[in-house]
């Protein structure tokens, strides 16, 4: 297994980072950043404001989330240098070729930035050749120097291995659906995680807090409320939330919560002064609630069930 190491890097002392295999050698993530999915320009803006007063230095964003603009502002607003920051974006989604292109650069524009640290595939297209298409693309923006690392994201093992066979750049990284509750999911539904990282491919997480999981039926609160995570929580002086997300990272996955609430945003990012037991960490990977929510199901046969359509 190739599991990347972790790296104190040049990131503040509190805030540990893994490295990921980038066009010119190893580029490092911060093992905690922020989630932007749902927020416009101005929530944004307003929540990394806040986060990077809190000492984050990495956001996660896509051209789809149409946050570009908000996410460049706050990003100058910060003052914090270029190099000392990691941004995620991501392709846009159901574009023919040309179109792909000229949406990846109007969103580096509008975030005013001159190279994103990683660009992911969003949504694995439709059909190997489309795949392949897209991955060139890729390449070429992070050859003409606009991404430090490249990667995907939904993508499972058959999908992947459509770009391993043609990739003359690293894939760095897959960015699927990962939290307590998925632990020990089907190799299926967790997108063949062990082969993932075999491959020296990062495995990171999104929704490591469940925020598109069944609000219904109580899924949507179980990282943050559940007893699971709260009853753990106090034997640390920790959250439940804090204690879902240190499960991650403490395995050397980073994870980027998404939160506009200043406590929630500052709970979030203090989980590097504490280390769960061997035994909490392993009763966390056995839960099996809450599953993986908003998309494919557990049973199914995960992300390889998720295609983009050209629209
Ligand atoms: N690649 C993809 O296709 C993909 C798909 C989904 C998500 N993502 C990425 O992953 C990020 C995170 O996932 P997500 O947005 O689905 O949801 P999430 O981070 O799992 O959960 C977000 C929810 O948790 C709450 N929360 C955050 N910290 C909390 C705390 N300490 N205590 C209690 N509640 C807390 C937030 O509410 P408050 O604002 O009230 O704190 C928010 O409602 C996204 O924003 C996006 O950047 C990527
Ligand atoms: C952006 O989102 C915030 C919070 O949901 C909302 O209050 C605000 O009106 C939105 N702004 C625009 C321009 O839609
Ligand atoms: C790609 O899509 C764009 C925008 O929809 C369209 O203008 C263009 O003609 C398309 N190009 C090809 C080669 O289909
Ligand atoms: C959410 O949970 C409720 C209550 O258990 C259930 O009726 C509903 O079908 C669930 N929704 C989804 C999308 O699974
Ligand atoms: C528990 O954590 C809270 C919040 O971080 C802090 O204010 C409090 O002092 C801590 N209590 C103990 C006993 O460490």
């Amino acid at each position: 297994m190739c599991l990347p190491a972790l790296v104190a890097a040049w990131f503040p002392d509190n805030v540990t980072s893994v490295a990921i295999r980038g066009v010119h050698g190893p580029v490092h993530m911060p093992l905690l950043g922020l989630g932007t999915w749902q927020y416009n320009d101005s929530r944004s803006e307003d929540a990394i404001l806040a986060a990077f007063k809190l000492g984050y230095r990495h956001v996660d964003t896509a051209s789809v989330y149409a946050n570009g603009v908000g996410v460049g502002r706050a990003l100058k607003k910060t003052g914090v240098k270029r190099e000392e920051f990691f941004v995620t974006s991501k392709l846009a989604i159901g574009l023919n070729v040309s179109a792909t292109v000229q949406a990846m650069y109007q969103n580096l524009k509008d975030l005013q930035l001159d190279y994103v640290d990683l660009m992911l595939i969003h949504i694995p297209p439709t059909g190997a050749q489309a795949r392949q298409d897209q991955w060139k693309v890729l390449e070429q923006f992070a050859k003409a120097g606009k991404a430090k690392a490249i990667g995907v994201s939904h993508f499972c093992k058959r999908q992947l291995q459509d770009i391993l066979s043609i990739a003359t750049v690293p894939v760095a990284v897959n960015q699927v659906q990962y939290h307590v509750g998925m632990g020990i999911a089907s190799d299926m539904a967790t997108d063949y995680k062990t082969w993932i990282q075999s491959q020296g491919i990062l495995y990171q997480s999104f929704s490591p807090l469940c925020g598109p999981c069944n609000a219904t039926n109580g899924d949507q609160m179980a990282l943050k409320t559940g007893a699971l995570v709260t009853g753990i929580g106090k034997k640390y002086n920790k959250t439940g939330a804090q204690v879902a997300l240190k499960w991650l990272v403490q395995q050397g996955i980073p994870a980027i919560p998404k939160s506009s609430n200043p406590k929630h945003l500052s709970e979030d990012i203090n989980i590097f002064d504490f280390k769960l037991s061997d035994d909490d960490m392993a009763t966390l990977t056995s839960a099996t609630v809450p599953p993986v929510g908003g998309g494919p199901s557990p049973q199914d046969s995960g992300d390889c069930g998720m295609e983009e359509v050209l629209v």
